[in-house]
């Protein structure tokens, strides 16, 4: 009896392990180097286990082949997906070969047929109803559009200003920029998508600030800019170089998806530099981009921890996406559609900030550049406290 049911204990275990190793050996079968890849856990093991945040589980594959290999082989858990090292590669996948790589991987994880709100995002949608959706989107959000919600966006960032403002006699007010940058995006995405006024600040008040040399450039050029300290508008925003500098730099060393993950639709010849033989992707093969690796590779920007915004002067930003190391929205047909709106929003935010406050990092922010590895998305580990110093009026 007990002899029994040790076999079939020990046939189970051995069909489990089956299982979660099948796929392994799916990329060294088909010519391209497999890094170890663990039983259950695959190649990012800090995906189930996070005692990092698992994006830098594929920073690290990324730094350790990009130098040898285009491409190399690894597993999400127990499924095989390509990690693509070569940026030329990156910007064909993205922007010249998109008609091959049409398809996010998100549309294989979620049924649109039963999520009726998740299924109108054209990020999880295929081929005709995401050129549809895609369609409705981009028509809603013109730059004409985005410019009427502008009045919109100088109320939220009078709140803005105002739940900055110091609270006690001392000149200084301390918050988190992470709960500042919430309350900021819903009350101005309500508002200027729905045309409802969610209210976010109203039942606390609220956030940068460790290059301060960066913080009074970017003053000066909104003073000239705006000697009244009222918030520029829309097309004086964008005509200011370095607060789109700045902008872009925060979003390089803290992109707002560390990776990307796209689908092939239609069949395609990888060349990379590194490989004597092209690689053909077929429909359904996918594959995996590191974007927080690309945009902290010291190859395209020495000293990647450092917050340099002047890379992105002088068409730098042009330049890195077509070098196709700079993902911050994305890039080609399925970059972010909401981009101009994010930009306008930020940048707004950002200047009515800096316009009225010194802003410094305080000491319960923690040093280094470290991500939570329990949030999702990209966020600095224990959360980023700013102290608010008005400016003399
Ligand atoms: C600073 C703010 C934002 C950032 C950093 C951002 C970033 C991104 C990124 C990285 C992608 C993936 C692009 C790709 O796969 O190539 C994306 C897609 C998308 N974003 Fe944004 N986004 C922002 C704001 C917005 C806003 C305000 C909206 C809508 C009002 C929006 C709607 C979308 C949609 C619908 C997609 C899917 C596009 C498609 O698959 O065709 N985003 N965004």
């Amino acid at each position: 009896m007990i002899g029994s049911l040790l076999l079939a204990v020990g046939a189970l275990a051995t069909l489990v392990y089956g299982f979660l190793v099948w796929n392994f050996g799916h990329w060294r079968a088909r010519g391209i180097k497999e890094p170890r890849a663990l039983p259950l856990l695959g190649s990012f093991p800090n995906m189930v286990w996070p005692r990092q945040h698992f994006t830098m589980d594929m920073r690290d594959l990324y730094m350790k082949y990009r130098e040898t290999d285009s491409y190399v082989g690894t597993f999400l858990l127990r499924s095989p997906k390509l990690l693509l090292l070569e940026p030329r590669l990156v910007y064909e996948v993205f922007v010249s070969a998109f008609r091959h790589f049409e398809d996010n991987d998100a549309a294989r994880m979620v049924d649109t047929g039963k999520d009726v709100l998740v299924c109108c995002n054209p990020f999880v949608l295929e081929g005709n109803e995401w050129r549809q959706q895609r369609g409705i989107f981009s028509s809603l959000l013109t730059n004409g559009r985005i410019r009427t919600t502008h009045t919109i966006m100088q109320r939220v960032c009078r709140d803005l200003e105002s739940t900055s403002l110091p609270r006690s006699r001392s000149r200084e007010s301390r918050r988190t920029a992470w709960i500042s940058g919430l309350r900021f995006s819903g009350d101005s995405l309500f508002d200027c998508v729905l045309g409802i006024q969610a209210r976010c600040f109203n039942d606390s008040p609220l956030p940068l600030g460790r290059y301060p040399e960066c913080q009074q450039r970017l003053y000066e050029e909104l003073d000239k800019a705006s000697p009244s300290k009222e918030l520029p508008d829309l097309d004086e925003l964008n005509d200011l170089p370095y607060l789109s500098a700045c902008f872009n730099e925060s979003l390089r060393i803290y992109p707002a998806g560390g990776w990307a993950s796209k689908t092939c639709t239609e069949p395609y010849k990888l060349h990379g530099s590194h490989h004597s033989q092209p690689l053909q992707m077929l429909p359904g093969d996918n594959i995996m981009i590191p974007i927080y690796g690309l945009h902290h590779d010291p190859q395209f920007y020495p000293e990647p921890e450092e917050f340099r915004p002047e890379r992105f002067l002088d068409g730098g930003l042009k330049r890195f996406k077509q070098m196709g190391v700079f993902l911050g929205f994305g890039n080609g047909p399925r970059q972010c559609v909401g981009m101009r709106l994010g930009l306008a929003q930020a940048k707004a935010a950002l200047a009515a900030i800096v316009q009225r406050f010194e802003v410094r990092v305080h000491p319960r922010t923690a040093d280094g550049l470290e991500l939570d590895p329990y949030i999702f998305v990209g966020c600095h580990k224990g959360g980023i406290w700013l102290d608010f110093v008005a400016r003399p009026v």
